[in-house]
């Protein structure tokens, strides 16, 4: 966001009070930010307690080897137990817990708790009798199918944390992840929907299991879902299992085991500012408080009466806690959708809420963008009057879409809450109470009770009301990520050497508070893109780039764009012998991201250059592609080895965008 929008935003002074109902019976009030201040381990403890644990923890944090947090210490628990089982026992069988909706109209399955449990139990035998233990890892490749979600809770029930990898990645990105995090098992469909059409898996999966061998690791079963029953290219007897088969066959019965607090849950892999994903690991006891208690206070979750609905995928951190996690172990219903929102036709998403009288609507900016374009005609066609909470997540939501959304879709009475997480914070960090505090289109407000947020100089500082700087969050919470898969110096480096003296965790984004103290974060201010809410980073496409052999050096920005937030903006110099590139580089190179990647890193725009800016030390200057890329006039060149370079790429950028 530039300055001029920011001062914009600041002077936004609309204000949305609470809804008088809604806050008269909120699950969280006003006292919990005085109670969770006072005493903050007391808090979260009495979170925790909202979970069932076989054994009670002794110790609420042990923060002694900081930044490696323990939390719940001595306590024995089950996800999946949790998150199933127990909602049974209290006699909530009956309960649907999965309105499954595929994308071919009329596809569609309910599936309550009771049903829920026995499929767990079934996937959890077949893991196991294919040889998953525990502290194994298992892949999930998968549509947004009820499997997904019963693979994630069957690992969890064993013990073995699962990494889910979102199905629109390449094989090469799936390869990646199965090798780093070693998975013994690969669980997939033959394949899913995706606008109108079955969208193939498994040789995704064929692929990235070769090329997982030839980079020393066998995956030893691949489980498959048959989904679409479309040709599948191969099929290996030794290796290949339908799910059907084994699944199905398998018992009913499972008793689940206990596993410690810190037992590591999942892997989930984010970009980071290098070419390599971190595998961000998460834990059992704190990560499950963490999601529950967030979705129960900051969606205001009424579980016998609500119908939820998250359109996010199962591959990205927000299925994982707001689909799979938080949901379940507060035993709601909810509505899970296969396809895309505009399949068979572009009402989809409004039709699914008016059948299944969804009453919490959690989504991204980037959509609510994308329905704002398309017109009100389309909802307005449809009874959305069952809604009573919104919700937003990803990446800043600009107030005009904001207040679409409420005016819109919330017919100017639903609460709209912006929620500010991660997937290394696990859980929601900063957002409105929906019956507590007021909304004010742009702002994600402050910490929710419990979590300490800051805004800071580069020297630590806390800033006044009215000015910028880092967001930090300045003690631990229960949902936080406990180190990067095998590389704990990574962790350390990444996140808490920045404000190592304060103890602070470095969340990457740059914020600012209002004059009443409110939060407005503003986005990344490192090398990582937020592209429709998904996050890329700028050297992993560029490594994409550069493998090309056409390709000497390629340099990647994050430009500002309408529809999708950021758009991926690159800048390649092709190598000598490559000539021009021929009349269909540009073209070639975007696609040769997206096969390497995936369909949501294929860059907006591919400028083939001359040269690249850069420092003296050889350091790549974004900022300046950056305002070549947004349009802008270029910034101060003077760091610039050779500060002629910028000349030519500007002028180059004009030419192109002249023809
Ligand atoms: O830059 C922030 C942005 O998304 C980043 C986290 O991305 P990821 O780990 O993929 O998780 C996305 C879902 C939680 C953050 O560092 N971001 C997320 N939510 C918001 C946001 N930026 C502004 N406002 C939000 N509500």
């Amino acid at each position: 966001m530039s300055e001029q929008t920011l001062s914009n935003l600041l002077k936004e002074d609309r204000r949305f009070e609470p809804p008088a109902d809604l806050a008269e019976h909120a699950n969280l009030t006003a006292e919990a930010y005085e109670r969770a201040d006072a005493d903050y381990e007391a808090f979260w403890a009495e979170q925790a307690g909202r979970l069932s644990w076989e054994t009670p923890f002794e110790r609420v944090l042990d923060w002694d080897d900081a930044p490696f947090a323990k939390w719940f210490v001595g306590g024995r628990i089950n996800a999946a137990y949790n998150c199933v089982d127990r909602h049974v026992e209290a006699g909530h069988g009956d309960r649907v817990a999965l309105h499954f909706v595929g994308e071919p109209v009329d596809d569609t399955r309910d599936l309550t708790y009771a049903q829920l449990k026995d499929e767990v139990s079934q996937a959890a035998n077949a893991l196991t009798a294919l040889g998953v233990e525990t502290g194994d890892r298992v892949a999930i490749y998968m549509p947004m199918i009820p499997e997904a979600v019963v693979t994630m809770l069957a690992c969890a029930r064993i013990g073995a944390p699962h990494t889910v990898v979102f199905g629109g990645f390449s094989s090469d990105a799936l390869a990646t992840r199965v090798v780093d995090c070693e998975a013994k098992v690969i669980v997939t469909a033959d394949g899913g929907y995706r606008r109108g059409a079955p969208s193939a898996l498994k040789p995704a999966v064929d692929a990235a299991r070769e090329k997982a061998s030839s980079n020393g690791h066998d995956v030893s079963k691949v489980l498959v879902v048959q989904r679409t029953g479309q040709d599948l290219e191969a099929w290996d007897d030794d290796v290949d299992v339908w799910w059907h088969d084994a699944v199905g066959s398998a018992s009913t019965e499972h008793a689940c085991e206990f596993f410690d607090a810190e037992h590591p849950l999942f892997v989930m892999y984010t970009s980071g500012t290098t070419g390599k994903p971190k595998g961000i690991l998460h834990t059992t006891g704190g990560y499950l408080t963490g999601s529950a208690y967030t979705h129960w206070a900051v969606f205001d979750l009424k579980p016998e009466t609500d119908v939820y609905w998250c359109t996010a995928d199962i591959g990205w951190i927000t299925g994982h806690s707001y689909i799979t996690y938080g949901p379940m172990a507060n035993g709601a219903t909810q509505v899970l959708y296969e396809g895309t929102p505009d399949s068979p036709e572009r009402g989809r998403w409004w039709d699914i809420i008016e059948k299944y009288g969804v009453t919490l609507f959690y989504t991204a900016p980037t959509a609510i963008r994308s329905f704002m374009k398309q017109g009100r005609e389309i909802p307005d066609e449809r009874d959305l009057s069952s809604l009573r909470l919104l919700g937003s997540v990803g990446e800043p939501i600009n107030p005009e879409a904001y207040v679409w959304y409420r005016h819109v879709i919330g017919a100017d009475k639903t609460p709209v809450v912006d929620t500010w997480w991660q997937t290394e914070t696990g859980s929601i960090m900063i957002s409105p109470l929906p019956g507590v505090t007021h909304g004010k289109p742009g702002s994600a407000m402050i910490p929710i009770p419990g979590i300490s947020a800051e805004v800071v100089d580069d020297d630590g500082n806390p800033v006044p009301d009215g000015s910028g700087g880092l967001l930090v969050l300045t003690k631990p919470w229960p949902s936080m990520l406990r180190t990067i898969y095998k590389d704990d110096e990574r962790y350390v480096d990444t996140y808490w050497s920045r404000f190592r003296q304060q103890g602070y965790y470095f969340a990457g984004d740059g914020a600012k508070k209002d004059t009443d103290g409110d939060l407005w974060v503003l986005g990344r201010v490192d090398d990582v893109m937020n592209v429709s809410g998904h996050r890329l980073s700028t050297t992993e496409i560029e490594s994409a780039l550069v493998s090309h052999p056409k390709v000497a050096e390629a340099a990647v920005v994050g430009a500002q764009d309408e529809d999708t937030g950021q758009a991926v903006c690159a800048f390649v110099i092709l190598r000598d012998e490559a000539g021009d590139g021929g009349k269909d580089i540009v073209e070639d190179l975007r696609n040769h991201v997206r096969t390497q990647i995936g369909p949501i890193a294929k860059p907006r725009q591919v400028m083939i250059v001359a040269e690249l800016p850069k420092t003296r030390s050889g350091k790549i200057m974004r900022r300046l592609l950056k305002d070549v890329a947004e349009n802008r006039e270029v910034g101060d060149v003077t760091t610039l080895a050779d500060s002629s370079v910028m000349d030519l790429i500007s002028k180059g950028s004009k030419a192109s965008s002249d023809e």
